[in-house]
């Protein structure tokens, strides 16, 4: 499964919008189409809209090709367009930039092939990220581990295999994995409809639960570790992720469960020093207010819709990266994890 890929001359995407239900692809070739998809989340998790931003410079640089003259500028507006879509997850802006960077390589290639063979590689990286983060991740639990996660960090949200769930995919192939226990994600469900639809395929045992389950699951149930993906992880350690996993992070302290975030370095971001500077998105009222397009809360109340929420470093017991655990003090772990990349 697939949620973003190339298909001859545009990007084929998975509309994740109208899933479980209907299994549409849509085939988009021009960049502000890519644009809405983003916004509209029919392609959602970081890694994910990272790479169809990526194919959505590409696609940019098609266009803006066909007038020369004012090619640079034109496709400074479609690149910030597309960086600005959602802004807390740092892959967009970082796929954005580093397509926009292979398009000023100077080769005997076109700039939009060169665009186009950036963006494929991104996506190939990303899916080998993942496996890597899967090993590393199943690595830390033990035989017979009950594990929590939260929103849609699967195959739907990345490349293919996932960062969390790549973790969960991980520890089943080498059964240590007993089960999962998954969040439905309000407001728009990414556990329930997304996570729960990739579990049920893989036939990995799991249970879903509401969020507001997830303390009575942890005096109840053994829970082993809680493991969840990240949009943005600041230099300090800090991670942005859906909302509500400040809350379970908070959970597994109490209960002295181990908090992992799963991650590639691509989500890594040195640039931002800690989560006061991660750029929160909110999102419509209308999710909050609504339920699978009924509205169910009482006409008149005032909403306040997060989409992400940042848990402090000192909540983590270790970010799983492609290139391994990072561990507290972050600032110095992910300093030299990133390091690695550009040395
Ligand atoms: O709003 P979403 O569905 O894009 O949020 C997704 C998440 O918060 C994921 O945990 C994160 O992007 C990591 S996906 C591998």
């Amino acid at each position: 499964m697939r949620a973003v890929q190339w298909d001859d001359n545009g990007v084929q995407l998975l509309d994740q919008t109208l899933l479980p239900h209907q299994q549409v692809y849509l085939f988009l070739d021009d960049y502000r189409q890519v644009i809405e998809a983003i916004v509209n989340m029919r392609v959602r998790g970081a890694p994910a809209i990272g790479v169809a931003g990526a194919y959505g410079v590409a696609l940019a640089v098609r266009e803006c090709m066909a007038d020369a003259p004012s090619f640079g500028e034109r496709l400074k507006e479609a690149a910030s367009a597309l960086s600005n879509a959602r802004p807390t997850a740092v892959n967009l802006s970082w796929a954005v930039e580093r397509v926009l960077g292979a398009t000023q390589r100077e080769d005997s290639t076109t700039p939009f092939e060169r665009a186009l063979q950036e963006a494929h590689s991104i996506l190939a990286e990303d899916v080998a990220a993942n496996h890597r983060i899967g090993e590393e991740g199943a690595a830390l639990l033990k035989p017979g581990s009950q594990v929590l996660t939260h929103c849609n960090t699967g195959a739907l949200a990345t490349g293919g295999w996932g960062t969390a769930l790549g973790v969960v995919r991980s520890a089943w192939v080498q059964k240590t994995l007993q089960q999962v226990y998954l969040t439905e994600s309000r407001p728009l469900l990414q556990g329930a409809r997304l996570t729960a639809w990739e579990l049920v395929q893989e036939g990995i045992p799991a249970t879903l639960i509401v969020d507001g389950a997830a303390g009575f699951l942890f005096q109840r149930t053994k829970i082993d570790a809680v493991v969840l993906g990240a949009d943005r992880i600041a230099a300090n350690g800090d991670v942005a992720n859906k909302i509500g996993t400040f809350g379970l992070a908070v959970l597994a302290k109490e209960h002295g469960v181990p908090f992992y975030v799963a991650a590639p370095i691509s989500t890594i971001d040195l640039r931002t020093p800690n989560g006061e500077a991660i750029p929160i998105e909110e999102r419509s009222p209308e999710e909050v207010v609504s339920l699978g397009g009924n509205r169910v809360a009482a006409n008149g109340i005032d909403v306040w819709n997060p989409s992400f929420d940042v848990t402090p470093a000192s909540y983590i017991s270790g970010i799983i990266t492609e290139r391994g655990v990072a561990r507290a003090p972050f600032v110095d772990s992910l300093r030299s994890l990133v390091g690695e990349a550009d040395g």
